[in-house]
């Protein structure tokens, strides 16, 4: 593996920050040696199909020590689990918690307060850094932007928890950006991508990018 040092020179403009409007399915083989995909997928069950691809794709794209991370719902997560496993080893679960009004799951009977952020790493991968707590306590939930914006201080935690400054974050169902913008600030260089024009546009304005 090379050493962080070793790594090509970022191009300003261009590896600190890259924006696609289009199908993870396109975008995760244009990446190479990515050290954390963080997303949150759609969670209804019609979008369980995307699943085994990110799994495959990750498996490629992914460093060497490099970790997938979804956060998502609780309503179908055996689903999920099965579906991830296919090309990655699983790690570890870790748990966001969801201060305020979380949507009622109602076929479950279940308020929810919580919700998984799935680790997976390519196969055989051995971790090496620690995951220094397992919990994300987000101050407040930010819905301002989208009906499914995540609070940014949460994903600001978990950047910070499973990536380096200068390591490669990947978002490839970017919404409104909110992982671009976490990444950024804490001294990650960035990718992602999104099929919906609205969110491409949104993630482009909150990244300063238009
Ligand atoms: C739950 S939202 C992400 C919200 C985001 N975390 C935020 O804070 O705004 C999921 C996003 O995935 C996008 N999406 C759905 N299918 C996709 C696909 N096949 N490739 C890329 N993006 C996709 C949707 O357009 C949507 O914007």
């Amino acid at each position: 593996m090379r050493s962080r040092d070793q790594r090509p020179e970022v191009q300003k403009g261009k590896w600190e920050c890259q924006i696609e409007c289009c199908d993870f399915r396109k975008f995760l083989p244009t990446l190479h040696d990515v050290d954390l995909i963080l997303c949150d997928p759609p969670y209804a069950r019609e979008y369980l199909d995307l699943f085994e691809p990110l799994s495959k794709l990750a498996a490629e794209c992914l460093a060497p020590r490099g970790m997938l991370a979804v956060l998502y719902g609780q309503s179908n997560l055996p689903e999920l689990y099965d579906a991830l496993r296919t090309h990655l080893d699983y790690r570890w679960t870790m748990a966001m918690a969801m201060p305020g009004d979380a949507p009622t799951v109602f076929h479950k009977r279940v308020r929810p307060q919580w919700k998984p952020l799935l680790i997976f790493m390519r196969p055989g991968a051995k971790p090496v850094r620690w995951i220094y707590s397992d919990l994300i306590n987000p101050a407040k939930v930010a819905k301002d932007l989208h009906p499914w914006q995540q609070e940014e201080g949460g994903i600001r935690r978990a950047v910070e928890l499973l990536s380096q400054p200068n390591d490669l974050v990947v978002d490839c169902f970017l919404g409104t950006g909110t992982t671009g913008v976490a990444a950024l600030e804490t001294g990650r260089r960035f990718a992602g991508c999104d099929v919906d024009r609205k969110a491409v546009l949104i993630t482009r304005k909150r990244l300063g990018l238009v």
